[in-house]
């Protein structure tokens, strides 16, 4: 691909996966070392500050840091090419002791390629945050047209869509893993959870914009929650499953929709407190869940593969 066409897709994806990044500068070769693959190209630059200085307080010693536009079909396996072409040149440094560190500094919503840095052992580490100055602490208005219902047997094939999206979006962040017979089992969980009309509480819930479903939550009471009380020093605890909205409503209320409604359930069923999981270095669970409340209580720390080759 043409360098500027490159650019230009960088730009786009950028500008589509969040409002508030800038437009990309161009890649300026001064000082660094351009990498450039079929469909992306990186700068490749190295920074050292001395010990004693202000700045080592808040760094290593000597950084390497790749700045990437990516273009193409997959933008992702773009990424992973970039990062092998930048492993081979790093291979020829000395950056082998604890005060050096590879850095990559990504538009926190342009997750694609997310895996080809956790499969080379880097992990999401610091965040620089954004407050918009409109922000109102009672959250998002109430969308005009959502309308949150219990799931009926007959939107098996809606859920299962919702919930392979959700997987799909899930896999960049190191933790689910796509499976060949995923579609199967998904279907017959959820064919499961519809039938179980004895519930007390249904368990499965669509938003609906205007008629059409675009996000669903799945929650659990006990008993079915009770393989998770263990984890929390309360007396009686809820469960949130899973929770999606799909890509095109995101960003408009329908999560906090969701979100407002099976609060409501949980707090009518007595719960005392609701766990969920949710993937850190994900940039849409994790700033959304703690903005309904929720606080970290137990954090794991994953290494894949388990040992070090
Ligand atoms: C996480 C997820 C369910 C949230 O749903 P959503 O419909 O996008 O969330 P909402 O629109 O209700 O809430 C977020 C928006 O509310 C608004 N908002 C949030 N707090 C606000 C506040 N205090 N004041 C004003 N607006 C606010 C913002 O517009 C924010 O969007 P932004 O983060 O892009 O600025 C959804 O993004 C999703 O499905 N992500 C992929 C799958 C996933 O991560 N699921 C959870 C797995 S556990």
């Amino acid at each position: 691909m043409e360098i500027d066409a490159i650019a230009a897709e960088h730009a786009k994806r950028l500008a589509a996966a969040d409002a508030l990044l800038p437009k990309p500068s161009p890649l300026n070769p001064e000082g660094g070392t351009r990498l450039t693959t079929r469909d992306g190209m990186a700068l490749a630059t190295r920074s050292r500050v001395e010990p004693g200085t202000p700045e080592a307080l808040w760094r290593p010693l000597t950084e390497y840091r790749l700045d990437v536009r990516l273009g193409g079909t997959d933008p992702g396996a773009a990424f992973g090419s970039l990062l092998t072409e930048w492993d081979r040149l790093l291979e020829e440094t000395e950056a082998t002791d604890w005060d050096s560190a590879a850095v990559v500094t990504r538009p926190s919503r342009d997750t694609v390629g997310t895996g080809e840095l956790l499969r080379r052992g880097f992990a999401p580490t610091r965040v620089l945050a954004v407050r918009p100055a409109d922000r109102l602490a009672s959250g998002p208005p109430a969308v005009p047209g959502v309308r949150i219902r219990q799931a009926e047997p007959s939107e098996l094939a809606t859920l299962v869509r919702l919930q392979l999206e959700l997987r799909q979006y899930d896999a960049q962040f190191g933790l689910v893993t796509r499976r060949e017979d995923e579609e199967r089992a998904i279907t017959d969980a959820t064919r499961g959870l519809l039938a179980d009309a004895g519930a007390a509480v249904p368990s499965l819930w669509i938003a609906e914009l205007y008629g059409k479903p675009l996000g669903f939550v799945h929650v659990e009471l006990p008993p079915a929650a009770d393989w998770i009380s263990g984890y929390v020093a309360v007396e009686r605890a809820g469960y949130l499953a899973s929770m999606h909205v799909a890509e095109e409503a995101r960003s408009t209320g329908v999560g906090s929709a969701l979100a407002a409604h099976v609060h409501q359930l949980f707090d009518e069923a007595g719960m005392d407190a609701v766990l969920l999981h949710h993937a850190l270095a994900s940039p849409r669970s994790t700033p959304f869940w703690y903005a309904q409340g929720y606080r970290p209580l137990w954090t794991s720390w994953y290494r894949r593969p388990a040992a070090r080759g």
